[in-house]
C-alpha cells in the first residue's frame, strides 16, 4: 500500500485513462474466491474476450462488468434460476466489487422480455427526490447553480435508493430461486474478502481527496491512510451484515428500521453539505412498472426504457432518423456514416433537452417523439452531406400547450450494465447506477449512497420558462440509461446497454449500428471505437483505431475532441446460439453454457 496523500497528485494526472481502460485478464483469486465459482469457464471467457472473440452458449448467458458478479449469476442460471434470480445475485456482488458504479444505495432500470408470453415490460427503480426538495436544491442564495462537485459530495444529492426494491420486485415477478440464497456469493466474498481490481484501485486513487471527506468512506477505501493496491484483499463485513438482513427480511430491511435510520442520519448529518432525506421518504418508495418505448428500425424493433429515462427515446429517435440511410453500405470506416450518426444524435439531444423528464410530473410527448413521420421529417436535415451548422428541438405531435424550456444539466457517470438470457428464454437488460463514481461518497452499513439528484437540472428556469427536468418533491431525475432489447419478428435478437452518463446513448447506438448494420459480432460491436456527438463537438475515442475518422470529421468542420471514452457495453445476441460481448474497456466477461 502507498500513502494516498503522497500518491494522489500523480494519480490525478496519470490514472484517468489508464486505470479506467485496464482490463483484468486474470480470474479472481484470493481468500474470497472459494465462495464464487472462479471456474475454468470464467478463465475461458476471459481468454475469449482478450482474443476479441464473443462468448458462445446454447442455454443461458450472463454478461456484466466483473468476473465475480458474472460467476455468481452463472451459478444461479446453471442451477435453473431465471434471469431475474441471476440479476439479484449479480447486483449483490457488483455492489461489493464495483462499489463505485452501482449498489444498494443507487437506482436501476430493467427491461424484461418474457420467454413464455413474449411480452415486454420495464421496471423503473430510479431514485426519487425527498418530499422536502424544491427546484432550488442545487442553487446558491442568489439562485445561481452550485459547482457540480459542491452539489455531489455530501447529503444534498442523495435520492431515495431504488435498487433494493427493484431487485425484490423483479424476483417477486419472475424469480424461481429462493430469495435468501441469492445473496450467498456476495456475503461470502464480503466476509472472506475479494481481490481489488485495477479499475477499483485506480478509481480510488483518482478520488482519494473526496473519499477522505467522510470517516466511514475513508476507513473503507483508504485504510490506515493508504490507497488500495491491485491485488489487495478487501473485506466488507458491514456489507455482509446488510445483505444478510436483506436476504432475511427483504427490502424492508433497507427502507425501514435501523438501516433506514442510519441512511437518514448520514444524509442529514453530512458535514458541510447535509441533505433532506427522511424516513418517510424511504418508506414511501415504490418501483414503477412502465411500458417499454419501441422504435422501428429496418427489420427490427428497438425497445428500451421510457421516462424518466431519456435513454429509450433518444436511442429510438437516433435510429429512426438513420433508417433512410444505407449505413451497411457505408461501413464503419466511413466519415459519412459517422457524420449521419453524429448529427442524428445532435437532433435527438435537442429534443431530449426540451421534452424529456419524469413523465409523472411533466407531460412528455413519447409517441410524438418516436413517430416515424416526425423522425423522417427531422432526418431530411441530414440529407445535405454537410455538417449541420445548428440544431434546435423539433415539434413532435403534442397533446397540450406547455412549452418546456431548454435544460443543460450535467452528467458525470459511473454506472454498470448487465445483460442476461436464461434457460427459459427470458431476456433481461438492466442498467444500474449510483451516478458519479462513488456517488455522494457517503457510506452507510457497507454501501455507498447515490448522488442521483444531480441528474436534475440545477437551473429551475431558463429564459423565464420552467425547465422540464427541474427538481420537484418525489420526482425522479432524468436519466440517460438505455437498457435495450431488440426484436425481430417479435422475437428478441439482442440485449445491450452501457454506462457513460449522457454518452450512454451514443455508446448504445454505436453497438446497435455495428451489430445490426455492419454485421459485427457482439464482441466486436462492443470493442469498436466510440464516437459520440451530443451537443456539437465530436468526441472521438483516443487511440490509433479512430485516427483516420477523427481527421476526416475535423475536415468536415467538426470540433473533434480526442479522449478516453469508457463505455461498459455488455451485450448478448440471440440467434441459433447465444453469443456474448463484454466491453474491453471494463473488467467484465460474458459467460454461458
Ligand atoms: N446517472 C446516470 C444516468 O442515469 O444517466
Amino acid at each position: 500500500m502507498k500513502t494516498w496523500l503522497a500518491f494522489v497528485t500523480a494519480a490525478l494526472v496519470a490514472l484517468p485513462c489508464n486505470a479506467q481502460q485496464a482490463a483484468d485478464t486474470h480470474a479472481p483469486e484470493g481468500p474470497g474466491a472459494g465462495r464464487v465459482a472462479t471456474s475454468a469457464a470464467v478463465d475461458a471467457a476471459q481468454a475469449a474476450k482478450a482474443a476479441g472473440r464473443p462468448a458462445r452458449a446454447d442455454d443461458w448467458m450472463v454478461s456484466a462488468a466483473n468476473p465475480h458478479a458474472v460467476a455468481a449469476g452463472a451459478r444461479v442460471l446453471r442451477n435453473g434460476g431465471t434471469a431475474a434470480d441471476a440479476m439479484v445475485a449479480v447486483q449483490a456482488v457488483l455492489g461489493l466489487v464495483e462499489p463505485q458504479s452501482s449498489g444498494l444505495g443507487g437506482g436501476a432500470f430493467l427491461v424484461w422480455h418474457d420467454g413464455e408470453t413474449g411480452e415486454m415490460t420495464t421496471l423503473d427503480g430510479r431514485e426519487t427526490a425527498p418530499l422536502a426538495a424544491t427546484p432550488r436544491l442545487f442553487q446558491d442564495d442568489a439562485g445561481e447553480p452550485l459547482d457540480f462537485f459542491e452539489a455531489v459530495v455530501g447529503g444534498r444529492s442523495v435520492g431515495v435508493p431504488g435498487t433494493p426494491a427493484l431487485m425484490k420486485a423483479a424476483h417477486d415477478r419472475w424469480g424461481r430461486t429462493d430469495w435468501a440464497g441469492l445473496f450467498d456469493d456476495a456475503i461470502g466474498l464480503a466476509e472472506d474478502g475479494f481481490t481489488v481490481s485495477p479499475r477499483l484501485s485506480g478509481m480510488v486513487a483518482m478520488d482519494a481527496l473526496r473519499l477522505s471527506r467522510f470517516a466511514p468512506t475513508r476507513d473503507y477505501f483508504l485504510p490506515d491512510g493508504s490507497l488500495l493496491e491491485v491485488g489487495d484483499t478487501l473485506r466488507n463485513p458491514a456489507y455482509a451484515d446488510t445483505l444478510e438482513r436483506l436476504a432475511a427480511e427483504g427490502p424492508q430491511a433497507i427502507y425501514a428500521g435501523p438501516i433506514a435510520r442510519d441512511i437518514v442520519e448520514t444524509v442529514r448529518g453530512a458535514p458541510g453539505n447535509p441533505g433532506l432525506l427522511t424516513e418517510a421518504d424511504l418508506a414511501l418508495y415504490k418501483v414503477r412498472e412502465r411500458a417499454p418505448v419501441c422504435a422501428a428500425y429496418r427489420a427490427y424493433e428497438i425497445c428500451g426504457m421510457g421516462p424518466p429515462s431519456s435513454g429509450g427515446l433518444t436511442v429510438g429517435q437516433i435510429m429512426g432518423m438513420l433508417e433512410p440511410f444505407d449505413l451497411a453500405k457505408l461501413g464503419p470506416d466511413s466519415p459519412r456514416a459517422w457524420r449521419l450518426i453524429g448529427d442524428a444524435s445532435r437532433l435527438a439531444f435537442a429534443d431530449r433537452a426540451r421534452y424529456m423528464a419524469d413523465s409523472d410530473y411533466v407531460p412528455v410527448p413519447v409517441e410524438g417523439l418516436l413517430d416515424p413521420a416526425y423522425l423522417r421529417k427531422r432526418a431530411r436535415r441530414l440529407e445535405s452531406g454537410a455538417r449541420l451548422e445548428s440544431v434546435a428541438p423539433g415539434e413532435p405531435e403534442f397533446d397540450h400547450a406547455l412549452n418546456w424550456a431548454d435544460n443543460a444539466s450535467m452528467a458525470r457517470p459511473s454506472t454498470s450494465h448487465v445483460s442476461i438470457v436464461d434457460g427459459d428464454g427470458n431476456v433481461l437488460s438492466m442498467t444500474t447506477t449510483i451516478e458519479n463514481a462513488f456517488g455522494s461518497r457517503l457510506m452507510v452499513r457497507g454501501f455507498l449512497l447515490n448522488n442521483e439528484l444531480t441528474d436534475f437540472s440545477f437551473r429551475s428556469h431558463r429564459d423565464g420558462r420552467p425547465v422540464a427536468n427541474r427538481v420537484e418533491p418525489g420526482k425522479r431525475p432524468r436519466s440517460s440509461m438505455a437498457p435495450t432489447i431488440v426484436l425481430r419478428d417479435g422475437k428478441p435478437v439482442l440485449a445491450v446497454g452501457s454506462p457513460g452518463g449522457s454518452r450512454i446513448i451514443g455508446y448504445v447506438v454505436k453497438a446497435l449500428v455495428a451489430h445490426l448494420d455492419w454485421e459485427m459480432d457482439v464482441q466486436q460491436a462492443t470493442a469498436t471505437p466510440n464516437l459520440v456527438n451530443r451537443f456539437g463537438p465530436f468526441d472521438v475515442e483516443a487511440g490509433p483505431a479512430a485516427n483516420a475518422l477523427a481527421a476526416a470529421l475535423a475536415d468536415k468542420g467538426y470540433e473533434v475532441r480526442r479522449r478516453a471514452m469508457v463505455s461498459g457495453l455488455h451485450a448478448i445476441a440471440l440467434g441459433d446460439a447465444l453469443t456474448g460481448g463484454a466491453d474491453p474497456r471494463r473488467e467484465g466477461v460474458a459467460l454461458g453454457q
